[in-house]
């Protein structure tokens, strides 16, 4: 029986080499994002079962339209063909769906998707499956910023009432708990711009593992060693 103070409520995922894994098979580049697709369909059936809360996954960042065309357009196909795809499952599986991100970028077609997928699912209370889509951590700080700025010239906050609590509360983020979790794959150690303000005191997991072959073995793996962490928040134990 997993210890329940040792469940992570909120894990978020950098699902990185995507490409590689093409690559390495002699595939193209959207081979590893269909193979990806699969992982992360895996990835929210064992963080549903083993009692994960939130699954925040870093789905396409602000800085990926610099991708090859080419590339661009097989993403947003899969957002559309996953989506219609995946909704059935989702729903069975008590998974709500909430896209995070600045979506005004995307076509009507895949923002009607994103939206569909959102109502559709929206009575599940399983697990919350946040995609993190056109993300990026400083312009979501930035659009907060804007949004705080324009509320105090219009008189209905005081500058010095902006806390913490209240930029948080600014963020896409604002319905969910800081990640206890974040989990990057294929070797890159670093954040690229995901979550910073919310991963502040969040536990931090590097694997060599490529995205597309994090199964549940791996997804156990990660747990275990979530577990066997102590976190102190600043503080002395
Ligand atoms: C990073 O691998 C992966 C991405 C930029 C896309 C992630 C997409 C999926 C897992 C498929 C699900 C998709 C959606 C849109 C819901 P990479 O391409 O950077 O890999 P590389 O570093 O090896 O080139």
């Amino acid at each position: 029986m997993n210890e329940p103070n040792k469940i992570p409520v909120h894990i978020a995922v950098i699902m990185d080499g995507n490409g590689r894994w093409a690559r390495l098979r002699g595939k193209e580049r959207y081979e590893g994002h269909l193979a990806g697709m699969d992982a992360l369909r895996e990835t929210v059936k064992n963080a549903a079962d083993y009692g994960v809360k939130y699954l925040t996954v870093y789905a396409f960042s602000t800085e990926n339209w610099g991708r090859p065309q080419q590339e661009v357009d097989a993403l947003m196909d899969l957002m559309c063909k996953g989506v219609e795809m995946e909704t059935p499952q989702l729903m069975e599986q008590g998974v709500r769906v909430l896209v995070i991100g600045d979506r005004s970028r995307f076509s009507d077609k895949v923002r009607a998707a994103l939206d569909r997928i959102e109502e559709q699912t929206g009575r599940g209370e399983r697990m919350t499956l946040a995609l993190a889509l056109n993300y990026s951590s400083r312009s979501e700080l930035t659009a907060a910023a804007r949004i705080l700025a324009r509320r105090v010239a219009a008189g209905e906050i005081a500058a010095a009432e902006i806390t913490e609590q209240t930029i948080a509360e600014t963020l896409f983020t604002s319905a969910m708990p800081d990640p206890d979790l974040v989990i990057r794959t294929s070797g890159e150690c670093r954040l690229s711009n995901f979550m910073l303000w919310q991963a502040s005191y969040s536990e931090l997991y590097f694997t060599e593992t490529l995205w597309p072959d994090f199964g549940k073995e791996e997804f156990l793996k990660a747990m275990e060693a979530y577990a066997a962490r102590d976190r102190r928040y600043g503080l002395v134990k």
